[in-house]
């Protein structure tokens, strides 16, 4: 199944030319050549005019303020013009005597957000693994790596180091660290003195890290350094499709995960870590952005919410598909290998320890919006081939 996700400004190059353009109260309306019509607010115009007077000629950034012309700005004279090979333009005459220019492959690449096409995924897949010294040397094999990275929300790196905080070696391509309280990078391993169930040697259900943030780190680097333990094969599942199957099996469910808030909390002597939220989070467009969910780490749901027992009923549905089996992807992460998860869509876990053999994991968090963006530097820069999105210069 695939799904879209809302990502950066769209990056239409496709030349399409204006025919006509009529004008309304608040709007030119505009037809393309294939008969498609688009409405052009004035102020929207205005608004976006690339000129150097309306832009910080050195950053791009804009330097014109809406407040500076009236609210019913119309313009005055509107004219499509033809320059040489350059696909044509709209000129508008502004009251005031400013004058705005935009190419017609400007406009229709400003027509929406592209999508990044998620690719949702059962207990049969595998995750793709990359070779960790290509992903920071290639600047290809980076944005390889990141764009099925954010198609899928998990990836393996296989031939990394085994010196401890290794992991910030990451930051050249996933950008900086997300700190959180307890350690920078977490070193998890059987501890008798440890605050999180990571540190017995019990089993480890699907879950994501934080959910004790409401911003809890939405790009997760478990990086194995030694695995020497018998049992202890890591897991991790797809939260984004599983909720889509129970949207479309229990609209009912779905919805009260996304109404009632739920207490979660991780804590030490040192360090107090507690936030409410729902489970399920989503975007404007009704997309899911974000599942919280951690059983081990979850708090009692007040009794004066009104919808406890319909929260329990969702609730339970939730946490059964999680831990079916037919939902996980077992694997045995050694030594030297990183396993990357979309924080805010991919559960991970762990099965029990079987032997008392040396095992340590480390834990280093990243945000989501550096890893996405890095593809965009790497095009916008020239390090790679591709399509540069026509609204940026
Ligand atoms: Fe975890
Ligand atoms: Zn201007």
């Amino acid at each position: 199944m695939v799904q879209s996700g809302h990502f950066g400004l769209g990056v239409s190059t496709m030349q399409r030319s204006i025919s006509s353009l009529t004008r309304n109260a608040d709007a030119l309306a505009a037809i393309w050549s294939g008969g498609e019509r688009t409405d052009l607010p004035y102020l929207w115009l205005r608004d976006n005019c690339g000129c150097s007077e309306c832009r910080v000629v050195q950053t791009t950034e804009k330097r014109f303020h809406i407040y500076r012309v009236p609210r019913d700005l119309k313009p005055g004279k509107v004219s499509v013009e033809h320059a040489g090979s350059e696909d044509e333009a709209l000129s508008i005459a502004w009251p005031d005597g400013h004058r705005t220019r935009y190419r017609s492959s400007e406009i229709h690449g400003l027509l929406s957000l592209s999508h990044i096409d998620l690719r949702y995924w059962d207990g049969r897949f595998q995750p793709t693994r990359f070779d960790y010294r290509r992903f920071l040397a290639s600047d290809r094999a980076a944005a390889e790596l990141i764009e099925e990275f954010l198609r899928t929300g998990v990836c393996v790196l296989v031939d990394a180091p085994t010196e401890p905080d290794s992991s910030e070696q990451l930051a050249t391509r996933l950008g900086p660290i997300r700190e959180v309280l307890f350690e920078r990078i977490h070193n998890v391993k059987v501890d008798p003195k440890g605050y999180n169930i990571a540190h017995t040697d019990l089993a480890v259900a699907p879950h994501n890290d934080f959910t004790s943030y409401t911003w809890l780190p939405n790009v997760q680097a478990l990086h194995m350094l030694v695995n020497e333990c018998e049992g202890g094969e890591s897991i991790v599942l797809d939260g984004f499709g599983l909720l889509e199957e129970l949207r479309s099996e229990h609209p009912d469910k779905f919805e009260v995960l996304c109404a009632v808030p739920v207490p979660f909390r991780i804590f030490s002597d040192e360090y107090e870590c507690y936030a409410v939220n729902p489970m399920v989070e989503l975007d404007r467009d009704g997309n899911v952005r974000l599942l919280r969910f951690n059983t081990a780490q979850m708090q009692a749901v007040p009794l004066s919410e009104p919808r406890l027992v319909e929260f329990y009923a969702a609730y339970h549905e939730l946490s059964r598909r999680v831990n079916s089996p037919g939902a996980q992807v077992t694997f045995r992460l050694e030594g030297g290998q990183i396993l990357l998860c979309a924080g805010h869509r991919v559960l991970h876990g762990r099965k029990a320890l079987r032997s008392t053999g040396r095992r340590h994991l480390q834990d280093a968090y990243f945000e989501h919006d550096n890893v996405r963006n890095h593809p965009r530097l790497l095009r916008r820069t020239g390090r790679i081939r591709g399509r540069q999105n026509p609204s940026k210069p």
